[in-house]
């Protein structure tokens, strides 16, 4: 029953169905405890914190009197800068009426999900807001899991089954969501996989929604290779600033719509919505974007600085799940990991943790750590939780600057951890600790061999 308050009277779409998400429950106790001055491990918030580069910030005060509103779909300079960029870096064909730019890749695939058909196909596990999204639209969404023994990736059969159900269910599912690098993952969808779904996709006729924020942060040798790429006629790529370039609140995001005549009615339906919702990007940051996607190799090379800075991280903390023998898929981007504490059901059952809820709430309140449960990103598994490498050893803006400082001086992947990390090993023998615990108490304490860097 929706409570009622005279006279705000919630509409269906906002209340009913949504829960109140886990990830917030664990960030009001995170607040708490910081408030009380309590140590807390910061390994929820999924946040790019290198500073802003000296080229694109003078970009922004150079453009401070940009006063004016700029048309729904982005100045036609930056759709063609933009346009170019995806034929350098990624070699898709793009011409500037196919690009798009809006407050963020999120506010994109909302106003994407709003234009285009009914049934959504989401993976699970997935970004915490598609779900949300299909459910503020009212779109019935048909979840798709996925498993850590085949890389979190899709798998045809799997995907073959539920279209069914889903056809028995609802109706023919219209829009399919992909997502590579993956959060809450840090996985990547190999090449000849991409390829098989976009010839599922077109077999079946599904408008593809391809989320590629991490695009420009992999490492683990896996090429990113978008869906557009087999499939252009079919596929919006969403992009933009805030993982690469660690900018997301410039709230700058882009979409590449198909080319021909379909994508460019799906231009006017996104025209439509953005003109009639946030009418159009921040003036100074459309400018500022500019150079952001200008090609200039001094902000290439601080996108792949960024890039590494986070592979070594996140890198050092799939070491320690490996360690700690903690199962755990090996990330290839982004700077998430999506471990398992199944093995240890009874053990923490015994405590009280039977939901991967009561897990991120007992790692916080017992050993510090905060994470995500596995449940905000709708997982078929139990007992997982997603791990963000972003925040640890950069909380501030001066230490995040000074991780930047030191990396540039010494880029030993070694060294930049053991002299520049200190939470990051800490939170390494957090983690130590509460797999001992938990071995101890099921009997089957063993020693683990010491921690190795990267
Ligand atoms: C997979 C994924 N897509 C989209 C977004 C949001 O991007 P933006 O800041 O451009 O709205 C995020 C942010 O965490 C994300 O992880």
């Amino acid at each position: 029953m929706v409570e009622r308050f005279k006279p705000i009277r919630f509409s269906r779409a906002g209340v009913r169905g949504l829960k109140v998400s886990a990830t917030l429950a664990i960030n009001d106790r995170v607040q708490d405890m910081w408030s009380a001055g309590q140590n807390v491990y910061h390994l929820a918030f999924g946040e790019s914190r290198f500073p802003v580069h000296p080229k694109v910030a003078a970009a922004l005060r150079a453009h401070v009197q940009k006063r004016s509103y700029l048309p729904a779909l982005g100045i036609p300079e930056l759709r063609r800068a933009i346009a170019e960029y995806h034929q350098t870096k990624f070699d898709l064909d793009v011409t500037p009426e196919q690009v798009v730019v809006g407050p963020g890749a999120k506010s994109l695939i909302f106003a994407s999900l709003l234009a285009l058909g009914e049934e959504v196909i989401i993976p699970q596990p997935s970004w915490v807001s598609y779900a949300p999204q299909a459910h503020l639209l009212a779109k019935p969404a048909t979840f798709v899991p996925t498993r850590p023994e085949a890389n979190f990736e899709l798998e045809l059969d799997v995907l073959e089954t539920r279209m069914q159900e889903s056809r028995q269910n609802w109706g023919n599912p219209e829009v399919f969501i992909v997502n590579s690098p993956k959060n809450p993952t840090g996985t990547m969808m190999h090449p000849e996989k991409v390829e098989a779904l976009a010839g599922f996709a077109r077999e079946n006729e599904l408008m593809v929604l391809s989320d590629e924020v991490y695009s420009l942060m992999t490492f683990g040798g896996v090429p990113h290779i978008s869906i557009a790429h087999f499939y252009p006629e079919g596929t919006i790529v969403f992009g933009g600033l805030s993982k690469n370039l660690p900018l997301g609140g410039w709230r700058f995001g882009t979409a590449i719509l198909p080319p021909g005549t379909g994508g460019r009615a799906l231009a006017h339906a996104i025209g439509n919505i953005a003109s009639n919702i946030w009418t159009c990007v921040t003036a100074p940051v459309q400018y500022a974007a500019l150079v952001a996607y200008s090609g200039d190799p001094e902000v290439e090379e601080y996108i792949d600085l960024c890039a590494r800075m986070h592979s070594i991280r996140t890198r050092f903390l799939f070491q320690t799940m490996v360690h700690l023998g903690i199962p755990c898929v090996e990330p290839a981007g982004a700077f998430y990991l999506f471990p398992s504490f199944q093995k240890w059901k009874e053990p923490l059952a015994a405590r009280g943790v039977h939901t991967d809820d009561d897990l991120a709430l007992h790692l916080l309140e017992r050993y510090e750590i905060a994470t995500l449960p596995g449940s905000a990103f709708h997982s078929a598994q139990e007992l997982c939780l997603r791990i963000s490498s972003s925040y640890i050893d950069a909380a501030t803006d001066e230490r995040a600057d000074a991780l930047l400082v030191a990396f540039r001086e010494d880029p030993d992947p070694e060294r930049f951890v053991q002299h520049h990390h200190p939470r990051l090993l800490k939170v390494a023998e957090r983690f130590g600790e509460f797999i001992k615990d938990l071995e101890r108490e099921s009997g089957e304490s063993g020693r683990r061999p010491d921690l190795a860097v990267i």
